[in-house]
């Protein structure tokens, strides 16, 4: 693919380090595991990889609490590692891009350690009670109270003071931590909570606002327009993924307008359900709302942070089957597109993990309400009949995996032309950029549009369809008609 603008139309794919492949056999995954299947990576036909963190962290939140941004965790590998994988990826033609985690630090970093206030958010109390009703995203208050009595706001788990981007010298860290990386020879970076960042002045009670104080405030949009001029200053093409959520499409898009991020994640396409008047609403309005700004759409079905989507889309031979027709779906529109690691193998959520090997904040902190994040987590089988399946040379894994999974690892389906690797392999070769789009008509049930390359159609519908003509591939075997649960993707 051309380098120009290569994040576009960019195939992203994330790694999720911990989980991906480990080398040195702690149970736990690393960078060098990285590096050893970057092969695998572009074989399978992405342009890029995004790594989530893999900076020195105490892991409260598998590494979204950073202690130095400048340094890899031990248990990830160092630096050096690093620099290994950049270039091995560079070498196989695979683009890096990076997390950034500015909303927050981890408690151990050396500013929160060394009670640097400025640069967080403390306050004092109301009598015993904290600052204001605000709630931590993960349960209970956001707020946590210190020996001199004061209080210091933290959105995320009290592992994760929040920093206060009114200072200046927070400001300027960032830059530093940016050029660091920039310097090393990344591609881009994924921004954490990037609608976080500046709350509401005077930290006003939440009530009943509907509009959030601490998310989306005016004054965020400055930080970005100063981050694209420091990216922009540097050779070659490097972009940015903004993690935003907000229910209005205009809002998102105003963090890709020209002079800020490039691309924000689709949220709502993720969120969708298997419908397809509520898919293709979200289509149009995500490709109005980028459109308007002249970013690219970007799509997503899974990520570290949801449930796996064979799982959502109903699980077992029905989840398999939509997820398969879902991956044709996606890879099919203009825009780009993130795979979440295992997506590509078809991975279910694990959803019977027994409680004691849980380690989600999110599960920890609702006193076992919400199931948290570990079932997405779990790490990717390889190869072999038994657990840990070539992910660990040692015999463990950090979270047990499914001793079925045996029938998912990527050696079996690797040597099977029907696999979900072998579709997302067989997709990834045919795709190629496109920017047009328009609707064709459809027997209920059906979204079929047409790009440049592709007239590509979803039978969401109960019944099978007519087929206009043989398609280039199919998510799921064909009769002569289009069965439920599949797509095609047919030349123009
Ligand atoms: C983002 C990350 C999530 C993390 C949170 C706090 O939403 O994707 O994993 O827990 O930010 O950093």
């Amino acid at each position: 693919m051309a380098d120009v603008e290569w994040w576009r139309s960019a195939v992203i794919y994330q790694v999720y380090p911990r989980s991906f492949a480990d080398s040195d056999g702690d149970g736990v995954g690393d960078l060098p595991g990285v590096t050893g299947k970057l092969a695998y990576l572009a074989d399978l036909g992405v342009d890029a990889v995004w790594l989530s963190p893999f900076y020195r962290s105490p892991m409260v939140d598998g590494g979204y609490d950073v202690a130095d941004h400048r340094d890899v965790d031990p248990v990830f590998g160092t630096l050096s590692d690093f620099d290994g994988m950049l270039a091995e990826a560079h070498k196989v033609g695979l683009k890096v891009i990076v997390d950034i985690v500015p909303n927050h630090t981890s408690d151990q970093h050396p500013w929160f350690q060394e009670q640097r206030r400025d640069q967080y958010v403390f306050r004092n109390g109301r009598g015993e009670r904290p600052p204001n009703d605000w709630q931590s995203l993960f349960g209970g208050p956001a707020w946590t109270r210190v020996a001199d009595g004061s209080w210091y706001l933290h959105l995320f788990d009290p592992g994760q003071p929040d920093l206060n981007w009114r200072n200046p010298q927070v400001r300027d860290e960032f830059d530093a931590i940016l050029r660091f990386w920039l310097d090393r020879g990344v591609d881009g970076f994924r921004v954490d909570v990037a609608h976080g960042m500046i709350k509401a002045e005077g930290l006003p009670d939440l009530g009943r606002n509907t509009v959030l104080p601490y998310f989306d405030q005016e004054e965020v949009h400055e930080i970005y327009r100063a981050w694209r001029k420091l990216i922009d200053s540097y050779p070659g093409e490097r972009m940015t993924v903004a993690e935003v959520f907000d229910s209005e499409p205009d809002r998102v898009a105003r963090y890709v307008a020209g002079d800020e991020l490039h691309q924000a994640f689709n949220f709502d396409f993720l969120e969708a359900p298997w419908d397809p008047a509520v898919l293709r609403g979200v289509i149009d309005a995500s490709l109005e709302a980028a459109g308007n700004v002249g970013a690219p759409t970007t799509w997503v079905l899974s990520n570290h942070d949801r449930r796996r989507h064979v799982t959502r889309f109903g699980g077992g031979l029905t989840g398999l089957r939509r997820a398969r027709a879902a991956a044709l779906l996606m890879l099919g529109l203009p825009g780009s597109a993130y795979v979440y690691q295992g997506e590509e193998l078809g991975l279910p959520e694990v959803l019977d993990l027994p409680d004691e090997v849980r380690v989600d904040p999110q599960w920890i902190r609702s006193g076992g309400r919400e199931p948290g994040r570990d079932g997405c987590r779990v790490p990717l089988p390889w190869e072999g009949d038994a657990p840990p399946f070539g992910f660990s040379p040692a015999r463990r894994s950090w979270l047990p995996m499914p001793p079925e999974w045996a029938a998912a690892t990527v050696a079996v389906q690797r040597d099977d032309p029907d696999s979900m690797l072998n579709l997302y392999r067989k997709a990834l070769r045919l795709r190629r950029p496109a920017r047009e789009f328009a609707w064709r008509p459809a027997p209920d049930g059906v979204l079929c549009f047409e790009t440049e390359r592709f007239l590509v159609a979803a039978n969401l519908g109960g019944s099978p369809v007519p087929l206009p003509t043989a398609p280039v591939l199919a998510s799921s075997p064909l009769t002569d008609e289009l069965p439920p649960d599949t797509t095609v993707w047919i030349r123009t």
